[in-house]
């Protein structure tokens, strides 16, 4: 038998989450709507949480269709939750949890969903609703419900893991602008790993690029390189955590001036500095356009760089994009940039 079971992802990347669940066998895609991959799986255990590109993975509940822009949309959905079968409401803690979005403008917010929704499950699972309206905060190990809704059709799911994928375990050190975990593994899927020898990171900060990396670079050496040793020192401990630190080098230096050999590297992955959040130091304060001639050089000819670029307009120069996924994370509008150096036949 299959269960539906849906992942959550970055806007924009959900194509990318797609061909993980296809490539590592998890199932079967359905259909991918806004933020959402909907799959058929004949595992609906622990495998699931392996998805590194998803932001978290739910097993569906209901598939609830009829749900207009009006508030009578409200009372089906308590009607959903109420008739719910009994199989679908295992899980066990301090309470229930519902978090609730939707595409688009409606007669209704989100926490009037989240609250008939809420009300329907405590009264079947016996367990406390914990409302989120006013600010309030579920207690931790609540049994966590998400409803969505896209166009008429909602989904009611229970969350597969006791806390949402993206967080990883290993990424207690942060700064600046760090990069959202799923979001550093989509560009290593971009990238295809699976035979790179060397992948770098010239602007590693917290070092997610290269942890993330890991899982699809079996065979690569992977070096870290930032401008800032208290960076280079926090990506250094959460590899620890990961329990990478075999595979990866971490080293300060600036990335206007690579301590790399030329044409030694067969991937970049970097999320350069950028704006008044992470200004750029160094050599690169003067002039950010000494990190393409540099990554440039140290790249050999079939090598491919992925980068996550704010506002850049042009490709860097010297290279061509050629792959470009846009994404919407926090209000803002990066780029996954697949780029090869210029005057080689373009790759998918
Ligand atoms: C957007 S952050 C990178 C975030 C990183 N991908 C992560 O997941 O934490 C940019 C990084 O560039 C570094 N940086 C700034 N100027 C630099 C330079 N001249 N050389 C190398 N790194 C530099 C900053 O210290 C910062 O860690």
């Amino acid at each position: 038998m299959h269960t539906l079971a849906v992942a959550r992802a970055v806007h924009g990347i959900e194509p990318l989450v797609a061909a993980e669940i296809q490539r590592s066998g998890l199932g079967s895609v359905r259909a991918l709507r806004h933020r959402e991959v909907w799959f058929d799986t004949a595992d609906p255990g622990p495998a699931l949480l392996g998805l590194r590109t998803a932001d978290d993975v739910l097993l569906a509940a209901a598939v609830v269709d009829g749900i207009g822009h009006d508030r009578t949309a409200l009372r089906r959905l308590a009607r959903a939750a109420r008739e719910l079968d009994a199989g679908s409401l295992s899980g066990r803690g301090p309470g229930v949890e519902v978090s609730a979005s939707f595409v688009g403008r409606r007669n209704y917010t989100r926490f009037e969903i989240e609250d008939a929704v809420g009300a329907e499950l405590a009264r079947r699972t016996r367990l406390p609703y914990h409302s989120r309206a006013g600010g309030g905060v579920p207690p931790r190990g609540s049994v966590a419900w998400r409803v969505t809704i896209e166009g008429e059709r909602a989904l009611i799911a229970l969350r597969a893991s006791g806390t949402p994928l993206h967080r990883r375990p290993y990424k207690t050190g942060s700064i600046a602008g760090t990069l959202h975990p799923p979001l550093a593994a989509a560009m290593s899927q971009l990238g295809r790993l699976g035979e790179a020898g060397t992948v770098l990171d010239p602007c590693c900060g917290a070092g997610t690029t290269l942890i993330e990396a890991c899982a699809f670079a079996p065979r690569a050496r992977l070096l870290g390189l930032d401008h800032a040793p208290g960076v280079v020192a926090t990506a250094a401990a959460n590899a620890a955590r990961a329990g990478r630190q075999s595979r990866l080098v971490w080293a300060v230096a600036d990335g206007g001036r690579l301590p790399v050999a030329g044409a030694s590297v067969d991937r970049v992955l970097v999320n350069p500095p950028w704006g008044r959040q992470v200004p750029p130091a160094g050599l690169l304060a003067r002039d950010p356009g000494l990190l393409w001639r540099e990554v440039r050089r140290v790249l050999a000819d079939d090598g491919v760089v992925v980068a996550l670029l704010h506002d850049l307009p042009q490709d860097p120069r010297g290279f061509e994009a050629v792959r470009r996924v846009a994404v919407s994370l926090s209000g803002r509008h990066p780029v996954l940039t697949v780029l090869r150096k210029r005057g080689r036949a373009s790759r998918g």
